[in-house]
């Protein structure tokens, strides 16, 4: 198990590339298994739940190379549609092959996620919703057993707008009879990446990245090649490291028409930031300045975004209350945080966040992805040494951190324990 060891107090320099998106690329794979033919998925970042992700399909009988962040996949012929417990139970977003197994092979044996760090998690939306379709589902021994004779168009609303929700009922939707219509869908960029996807295999979707998205439903899906689109997290973790270090960094690639909240709150905090097409500098030689942030859906300040704030809003000149109000339980960085001399306090759902003058090194444990980039963010920004244990946490979503970080000048090292 490979831990972080990071000197702090550095400014740094240059230039960094934005990968591509984890949470656009996992449902877009998932989507190959609707395909008739070869699909060929660019731009994608070689992650750890990537690879859990073709595994999986792997495993179904699908076909694929992953070389150069470019998958060649076929999944035209699978021979199974059982999604087993030892590969959902380390990646939630498995779910996202109940939609594509059900509305093409009619039935469906796909585990239940299980529990997950940040919050109980419930996938119960998309069962109602493959109910409303015509599904029958029962939950037996921790699994998802679902079977149709055909899945038929209809109205769905949703409760809450889920993201992973809403692309599994597009992808059921895309071969079903009729028309499906989904209320208070998720927004998110992802969603569109994914409807973009299946739009160019031949599906008929409308209304992606508003509130009501419309799918007519077809025979069939071709493949296609795609070209993902950027990681606009990893984009938002880099504007909090420069803020954090008081570093000038020019962050390229990034998917700027979908991070507004996310600049609007990094200048809310003090940074200077210059946008030329996709690249984004931010300059930060002033002080970090309290901000108020409270998390929303799209295109509201992400969740996924909360934890690298708490971080570098530790040492800013005053006090910030977070509030964190999608997942029940995603402060787990703030005790370690505490730990390095910053001053939090929990209330509920609020995070209030003293500002302190400095940061100390100190061991500190990841929880989840997203705390975990919150550590190394505080790192960076703390005097003397850090070693952040289970980064295996931090591999599953940004791609060679550790590199991209030292080639901006950090004192970063990945020791293998
Ligand atoms: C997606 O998770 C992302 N994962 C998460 O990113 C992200 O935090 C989340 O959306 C919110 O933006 C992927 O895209 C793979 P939700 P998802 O369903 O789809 C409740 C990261 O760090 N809910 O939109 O699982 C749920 O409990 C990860 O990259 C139900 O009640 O999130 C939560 O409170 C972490 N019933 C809320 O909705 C359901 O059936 C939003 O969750 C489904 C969800």
């Amino acid at each position: 198990m490979d831990k972080f060891v990071i000197e702090g107090s550095k400014n740094l320099h240059g230039n960094v590339e934005i990968s591509g998106s984890k949470n656009a690329a996992l449902p877009i794979i998932a989507a190959t298994c609707l395909c008739d033919g070869p699909c060929v998925i660019n731009n994608v970042p070689n992650l750890a739940d990537i690879n859990t992700m073709l595994k999986l399909v792997e495993n179904m009988g699908c076909n694929y190379s992953f070389a150069n962040n470019s998958i060649h996949i076929d999944c035209s012929k699978l021979k199974s549609t059982k999604a087993e417990y030892d590969l959902v139970r380390k990646m939630r977003a498995s779910i996202l092959v109940l939609g594509p197994l059900i509305t093409k092979y009619l039935n469906a044996i796909v585990s239940l996620p299980g529990g997950c760090a940040i919050g109980v998690r419930p996938v119960n939306l998309h069962i109602d919703a493959l109910k409303a379709m015509g599904a029958s589902v029962n939950i037996e021994k921790g699994y998802i057993h679902a079977t149709a004779k055909k899945l038929k168009g209809t109205e769905i609303y949703l409760d809450t707008p889920t993201v992973t929700g809403t692309e599994n009922i597009i992808m059921a939707a895309t071969l079903a009879e009729d028309k499906t219509t989904i209320y208070n869908a998720a927004k998110e960029p992802e969603v569109v990446d994914l409807a973009n996807f299946l739009n160019k295999c031949g599906a008929k979707i409308s209304g992606a990245g508003s509130s009501t998205i419309e799918i007519i439903g077809v025979a069939k899906l071709t493949g296609c090649e795609y070209e993902v689109m950027p990681d606009r997290i990893e984009a938002g973790t880099f504007m909090c490291i420069a803020h954090a270090t008081h570093s000038t960094l020019t962050i390229k690639n990034a998917p700027i028409y979908c991070m507004h909240a996310i600049i609007d709150k990094i200048k809310e905090a003090g940074a200077d930031v210059q946008i030329k097409d996709n690249d984004c500098t931010v300059i930060s030689h002033s002080n970090i300045l309290p901000v108020n942030i409270k998390t929303f859906a799209y295109p509201g300040f992400p969740t996924d975004m909360q934890a690298q704030f708490t971080a570098m809003l530790t040492l800013a000149q005053g006090t910030s209350i977070i509030e964190e109000t999608i997942f029940e339980n995603r402060f787990q960085h703030v005790a370690e945080l505490n730990r390095m001399g910053a001053n939090i306090v929990i209330s509920g759902n609020k995070a209030i966040v003293n500002g302190v003058k400095k940061i100390y090194g100190a061991q500190v444990m990841a929880t989840d992805l997203r705390a975990s980039a919150s550590l190394v963010i505080a790192a960076l920004a703390a005097e003397n040494t850090t070693e952040i244990l289970r980064i295996y946490h931090l591999d599953r979503g940004y791609e060679f951190l550790d590199k991209k970080l030292q080639a901006l000048g950090a004192r970063i090292k990945r020791v293998s324990q």
